[in-house]
């Protein structure tokens, strides 16, 4: 572990949320003492409750825990109505395309929009409370407007990110038996149209009975195929709509959204949010980690497709009155220099990005961030996936001048917002590290009893308190529920949430996230279901068995490497391109492109067990090209190890 420390920039610190590690540790103290009082004072003080909550937390059916009792709120209210006496001309959102066209929005006319959105919604679809929307949509202003119009009218949305193919969508669909799906012909990317109708069109073909209308936004203009009675054009219609919609009166526990994500079996799961928890801390890590302040102009990078889209573009931002960015584009595009461009152009304050765009951008443009003024950054962010220190150093000397905090920022789909990383004013950082949980979170590393693990060994990463924005449910499957979440570790006899990742903890307290502990591997930042891909990988007709894992890669973090197994071979072995060429148009119709596999490896047999389970630990050695270094006495075949050997490396 690193021994360097970069202290917090001493005016920053002055001005900040948060100034220094006393502060931080008086918050956590307070929390430790009186948990609930912690929390009953954050969330009057944070939301604007249509009427009070008689309870902060309910325990009695854990682990479905429940916050804020009978308070009723509108989380589109929370966003946009609340900041309309204060901040009805200043700018919400600031879009920016592909090709380079701007629109900013102001709380006002966001407003507008949603409501417009909303009416449309309602009158146009009978869309009512509790139903469910699943959007499909590019990084454009609408995207945004459908989110919170659901938010608005207590639809619950779930967005389905524009890189999932027509079979993943139509998962998605049929599991949260959506009744509207909302869409776009397509959008712009590097300079190009790309579609994204079609892609609905085919999902629909097939099943998806609850669907009764798909609203299509026309962004690029492309031609389309509309189907009669069932495909409405949005632009022309949502004219007609009043720019006013009562927000609907939700309860705190309301579901607010759904968002697939994967898990260790083939299936994704709809990780359910629900409105005040959700919203409470989507706000609260703004202003602690990000230290959003009224001028602040905030770019995260992601899609709203993912959760950190929906928490750090959307719902944290305008929930916290800020100026959030949206970009359709890709910061390669035009060249490397795109996102500094950007940065200097809008004066952008804080930067949200993942690992891989930041290798991206080391790797492509070195030196493009010096051709522009950066001086308006004083938070830099990371996401999704740990980052490696030249990666980091980069990002803190050239990007940020030395003169900015990185919060590297752990956290989940399921946890709702960030739940370990520095405070930008407070805390000393150590590269490529989380550092310590945020004010009443209770991370621990501990091991699966619950005893602390030593210094500096692995352990697993859990929650052992329930937080406000944690996953409720996986919507439909309570029982998965437990069992994925609650099912693995316990303290003090009680089960607590194991998010799946290991870390361990070094002798000054810090933490560092070591990666997944189960068969979920993250691409480019992307969450992937090593189960879902060997089910895509199975619907080839020649393949007998298959084992997917994942090898470390200088870009992507992570890449995928399959080994197969044919049904009919002509007995050679090897690394095979045709095959993977196959393969991998398997998988981009059953998943989509981010999926693709890098290598294929066609070996005689898999390292087995006697009871039949995969050992994974050797592939995954072999992948990376590593000595085997564990006991294969136990393998079935022991001698499918060498022959795997021999298979990859020729
Ligand atoms: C990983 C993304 C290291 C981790 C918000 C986690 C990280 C998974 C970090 C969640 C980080 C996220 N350092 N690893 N700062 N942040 N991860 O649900 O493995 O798409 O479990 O949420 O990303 O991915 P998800």
């Amino acid at each position: 572990m690193g021994k360097e420390i970069y202290y917090p920039n001493k005016d920053f610190s002055k001005q900040a949320r948060i100034k220094n590690m006393c502060e931080y540790n008086d918050l956590m103290e307070e929390a430790k003492s009186d948990y609930e009082g912690f929390w009953d004072k954050l969330a009057k003080e944070k939301i604007d409750w249509f009427s009070p909550y008689t309870k902060v937390l309910d325990e009695s059916n854990a682990p479905f825990y429940k916050w804020f009792i009978d308070g009723k709120l509108n989380v589109s209210y929370q966003c946009i109505d609340r900041h309309l006496d204060t901040k009805k001309n200043k700018a919400a959102i600031i879009f920016e395309g592909d090709r380079g066209d701007k629109e900013t929005v102001t709380y006002l006319e966001l407003y507008r929009n949603v409501n417009r959105f909303a009416n449309l919604l309602k009158n146009e679809f009978g869309i009512k409370k509790g139903d469910r929307v699943v959007i499909y949509m590019p990084m454009i202003l609408e995207a945004a407007y459908a989110m919170l119009a659901c938010a608005r009218i207590g639809a619950i949305h779930s967005v389905v990110f524009g890189g999932f193919s027509a079979e993943a969508l139509r998962d998605r669909i049929e599991d949260a038996n959506a009744k509207l799906v909302i869409t776009a012909d397509g959008a712009f990317r590097k300079g190009k149209a790309y579609m994204l109708k079609p892609v609905v069109d085919d999902a629909l073909s097939k099943g998806c009975d609850s669907v009764e209308k798909v609203l299509v936004v026309q962004r690029n203009f492309e031609d389309i195929t509309w189907v009669e009675g069932r495909d409405v054009c949005y632009n022309e219609l949502v004219k007609n709509q009043s720019n006013e919609c009562e927000p609907e009166v939700m309860d705190s526990e309301d579901p607010l959204f759904l968002l697939y994500t994967s898990g260790s079996t083939g299936k994704p799961k709809g990780v359910q949010h629900s409105q005040a928890g959700y919203i409470l801390w989507a706000r609260l890590t703004m202003e602690w980690v990000f230290d959003i302040k009224d001028n602040d102009t905030f770019w995260c990078t992601a899609d709203v497709g993912w959760i950190t889209g929906h928490t750090y573009i959307v719902y944290g931002p305008l929930a916290s009155g800020a100026t959030t960015v949206m970009f359709e584009g890709v910061p390669t595009y035009p060249d490397a220099g795109r996102a500094w461009k950007m940065v200097e152009e809008y004066k952008i304050n804080q930067f949200y990005t993942a690992p891989t765009a930041i290798r991206v951008l080391h790797k492509t443009g070195e030196d493009e961030p010096k051709k522009y003024d950066l001086s308006s950054l004083k938070v830099l962010g990371t996401v999704g996936e740990p980052i490696d220190p030249p990666a980091w150093k980069w990002y803190y000397e050239v990007v940020g001048g030395s003169k900015c905090a990185i919060v590297d920022t752990w956290w989940q789909t399921e946890t709702g917002g960030h739940m370990i990383s520095p405070l930008p004013g407070a805390t000393p950082i150590k590269p490529a590290c989380a550092t310590f949980p945020l004010p009443g979170i209770m991370a621990e590393v501990i091991n699966k009893d619950g005893t602390p693990v030593e210094v500096g060994e692995k352990g697993y990463l859990c929650i052992t308190k329930p937080w406000p924005s944690m996953i409720r449910t996986i919507w439909g499957d309570d029982e998965r529920f437990k069992k994925s979440y609650f099912g693995d570790c316990v303290k003090d006899g009680k089960p607590v949430y194991f998010s799946g990742d290991g870390a361990v903890v070094d002798e000054d307290g810090y933490i560092t996230i070591t990666g997944r502990m189960d068969d979920v591997i993250n691409v480019s930042g992307h969450r992937l279901g090593t189960a879902e891909i060997e089910a895509a990988v199975k619907k080839h007709s020649n393949i007998a068995e298959v084992a997917v894992v994942a090898r470390p890669d200088e870009i992507k973090g992570e890449s995928i490497f399959i080994y197969v197994v044919l049904k009919e071979g002509d007995g050679s072995f090897g690394i095979n391109a045709e095959l993977a060429k196959e393969i991998n148009s398997i998988i981009s119709t059953e998943i989509g492109n981010i999926a693709k596999a890098d290598t294929i490896a066609v070996v005689p047999g898999l390292p087995k067990t006697r009871s039949g389970k995969i050992m994974r630990r050797i592939l995954r050695a072999i992948a990376k090209g590593e000595e085997i270094k564990q006991d294969t006495s136990t393998l079935e075949d022991p001698s499918v190890v060498e022959a795997i050997q021999k298979a990859v490396n020729g």
